[in-house]
Formats: C-alpha cells, structure tokens, sequence
C-alpha cells in the first residue's frame, strides 16, 4: 500500500514511525513531513498543506492508495472532501463532520439536540446581551470564540471581574462577526480519550492526559501540551463504557443519520465529573503529544486499520493496546510559548533512544548539514514505554539527560497525577 502521510509535528513522526513498521508499507511519503519523519518517508518538503491541487497531484503521480491526515486544519478546510472526489482513500473526515473541531457552536448544537453530557451554554453575537448573561450567572465561568482557533479563544474567568473583562477580548480573538459560546464551568478532572470511527462503527484507541501549562505543577501560561502519558487512572472501564455510551456514539450516530458519517479518529476531551464524564470539546484527529504514547502502546499494525477506516470496512474489535504505561515529555526551546531563538544545535538524541523503550520524535526540528537544530516552540517529545507509569517517566527522564541541548527545557512532573504526587 502506497501511503501519503500529512503533517510535520510529533505526532506525525508517531504516525510514521508505527505506520513504516507495518509489513503492508509500499512506498511511503510526507508532506512537508520532518527530518524525523524523513528516516521513513520521501518528503515533499516544499509543498504546504494548503495546496491542495499539490497533494492531489503527487497522490496521482505516486499512486497513493491511503493518505493519513495528521493536523485539523486540512479536514477543516475539506481535503478529505477533495481526496474522497478525485477516488483516494484517505483517513480524516470530510469538511462537514469536520465542524466538530472547526466550529464549537456546531458540537454545542449537535449536543443538545442528542442529549450529550456537556457543560451548557448560551451562544451570543453581542457584547451586551453576553454581560448581562454573565452577571446573571456568575463565576467561574468560560467563554470561547467560535471558530478554529488553534488552542487559543478560551477564558476561564474564575471571577466575575474577569469574565466580564473578557468578553470583548473573546469577541476580539474570534475576528468580525464571530459568535462566541459563554458556558457553565465544569469541575473535575480533564482526560483526553481517542476512537476510531467508521460511521457509526466506534473503537476505543485509549486515554490520556496531557499537561497544557509551560511550568511544573501546572503553573505559567498555557502550551500546546508539555506531555501526556497513557493511560489514565481516572478514565476507568466504567468512564470508557460510559463515554461510548453517552458521548461518543450517540455522536457518530447523529453524524450518520445527517448523511455526513465521520470517518477517521475522534478526540474527545472530556471532564470526569461527580456526575460523571462531560463533553468539553471534541478534536477531529490524534492529539498531540497523546499521539505519540498511544502510538508507543498500541500493538500489531496500525495501517491496515486506518484504512478500514478511510474504507468504511473497519470492524468491531478492539484496538490492541499493551498493558504498558507510555509517557512523551514535551523539550521545548527557552522561551516557549512567547518569543524563542530558532537554530540552536541539538546533540545527543541516538544516545538517549539506547534506553530501552525510548524513542525521541521530532516536533519542531530541521537539519543543518549533519545537524539537527531546533526549529519551533515544542522541538521534541522524549517518549518511553514502561510496566507502569513511574518506570516509563524514569526511562523518559534518563533520555532526557542524555540529551546536549542547553537552549531547550522541560517539564519534570508529567504524569504527577497518575503517581499521586
Ligand atoms: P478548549 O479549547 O475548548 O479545549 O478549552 C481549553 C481548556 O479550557 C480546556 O482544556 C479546559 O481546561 C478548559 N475548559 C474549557 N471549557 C471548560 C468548561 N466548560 N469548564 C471548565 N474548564 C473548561
Ligand atoms: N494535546 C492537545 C491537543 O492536541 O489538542
């Protein structure tokens, strides 16, 4: 099988180190990919992913039977549309289903009509009418620009002072015309649990928790993530049976019955409340740095399943995962997530994959000559799997010390949650 695999983060060097594993791998390639991603694939590394009309082409060309998206932009802006009309198979839904990560109205919408646990909420287009439902409900409270906003549009006002300070800097951050959500404040603990879904077809592909503040115990601004582990402790058999039940299918059914079936991996990010789990949102495609302990975890070949998926052909059996405890610990350049230098040169990386079950995925990197040097915010995802999460974490931990890069930091706590730190 030919494979197209696009994006260029960590959790596409994941994708592409399990997928090149599989003994079905034909030719294999990226695009724009990354010197890590590289070791597997030819990358198209000039092209970017908006250029669709490019991806197309190369897909003709190179006779790609599976294109694998990794990022949500792409399915946002309709690839899979645009793929699933030129007849190439490809793994991430169409635009419409896409909506459940590009528009939180649309998920908020879907949810009420379908009586899915989620925080609720009133949806406004002015900012007076938004003040006045914020006095009358008071803190903490969250509101949320409409729209894809990259990790960023969300306050959680834990004062009635802030919320109401915040309403127009919401309105700001979504652009003109922006609608923004004001909802209840759910009180718990976050999880992040993955699926595989084939219409209504729904496969549990395993929880974790990620850590989105730059600084050990969750303190300091908020990232992209600064590392996950897998599994959680907190998503127990019952959460998992829960979820399905309440959240996810009902999800994958409604989607179905609107003639708009999703078909690729759905990110739920749930709270785990008294009252049980509780839609916050959902993401269209793996998450990233969960990716990569998923990836480290699941056992048995992911590319025959990604194209059940793309296919319509997946069937009801679990998606194998180890026992094990996987954990990515997030090395971000100094400075991240304000102002970073790029170019610092990074050594010791084939050093610290010599510890058993570490493997080190490329984020934000380019090659300089021999050189690896950094090239982003987060730079790389330091990623080991252990039998528990302590062993996992101390594996990860001694390939970190192996690594000669002065100019990047991490976290030293990911996971404190699972070791009850
Ligand atoms: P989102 O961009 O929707 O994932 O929101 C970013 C973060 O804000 C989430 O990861 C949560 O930590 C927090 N958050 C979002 N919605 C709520 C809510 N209704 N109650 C409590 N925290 C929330
Ligand atoms: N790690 C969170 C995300 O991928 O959205």
């Amino acid at each position: 099988m030919n494979v197209l695999l696009l994006g260029s983060g960590g959790r596409e060097h994941a994708l592409a180190w399990k997928l090149a594993q599989s003994p079905l791998m034909g030719a294999f390639f990226a695009l724009p990919g990354n010197p890590g991603i590289a070791e597997y694939a030819n990358c198209f590394g000039s092209i970017p992913l908006e250029d669709h009309d490019a991806i197309v082409a190369i897909c003709q060309a190179e006779k790609i039977d599976l294109v694998v998206v990794g990022p949500e932009a792409p399915l946002v802006d309709g690839i899979a549309d645009r793929l699933i009309a030129e007849g190439i198979a490809v793994f991430g839904p169409r635009r419409v289903a896409a909506q459940l990560e590009g528009s939180k109205l649309f998920t908020k919408e879907l949810c009420k009509a379908h009586d899915i646990p989620t925080a609720a909420f009133g949806r406004f287009t002015e900012a007076d009418a938004a003040r006045a439902f914020v006095q009358r409900h008071g803190a903490p409270i969250v509101l949320k620009a409409d729209g894809l906003m990259a990790g960023k549009g969300v306050i959680v006002a834990m004062t009635l002072e802030e919320a109401l300070a915040g309403i127009d800097e919401v309105f700001a951050m979504g652009g003109a015309g922006t609608e923004i959500l004001i909802e209840e404040f759910l009180e718990g603990e976050e999880v992040s649990f993955f699926c595989l879904v084939d219409g209504e077809t729904v496969l549990p592909f395993g929880s974790a928790q990620d850590h989105k503040r730059a600084f050990d115990g969750d303190q300091g601004p908020n990232t992209g993530g600064m590392g996950a582990y897998s599994p959680a402790p907190v998503f127990t058999a019952e959460m998992e049976r829960r979820t399905l039940h309440e959240i996810v299918k009902p999800t994958a059914r409604a989607l179905a019955d609107a003639a708009s079936p999703y078909r690729g991996v759905l990110f739920a990010g749930l709270m785990i409340t008294a009252e049980g789990p509780k839609l916050i949102e959902y993401n269209v495609r793996f998450g990233d740095p969960e990716c990569q302990v998923l990836m480290m975890r699941m056992e048995g070949d992911l590319l025959p399943l990604l194209h059940a998926v793309a296919t319509g052909q997946l069937e009801d059996q679990p998606v194998p995962l180890k026992p094990d405890a996987a954990i990515s610990v997030v090395m971000a350049t100094k400075g991240y997530p304000g102002a970073y230098e790029k170019g610092s040169r990074i050594g010791g990386l084939e050093a610290a994959e010599t510890i058993p079950g570490v493997k080190v995925f490329h984020a934000g990197t380019s090659r300089a000559g021999d050189a690896i040097v950094a090239a982003g915010g987060r730079v790389l995802n330091v990623t080991a799997v252990g039998g528990n999460v302590a062993e996992a974490r101390e594996r990860a931990y001694d390939a970190i010390a192996r690594i000669d890069w002065p100019e990047g930091f991490c976290r030293r706590d990911i996971a404190w949650r699972a070791l009850g730190e």
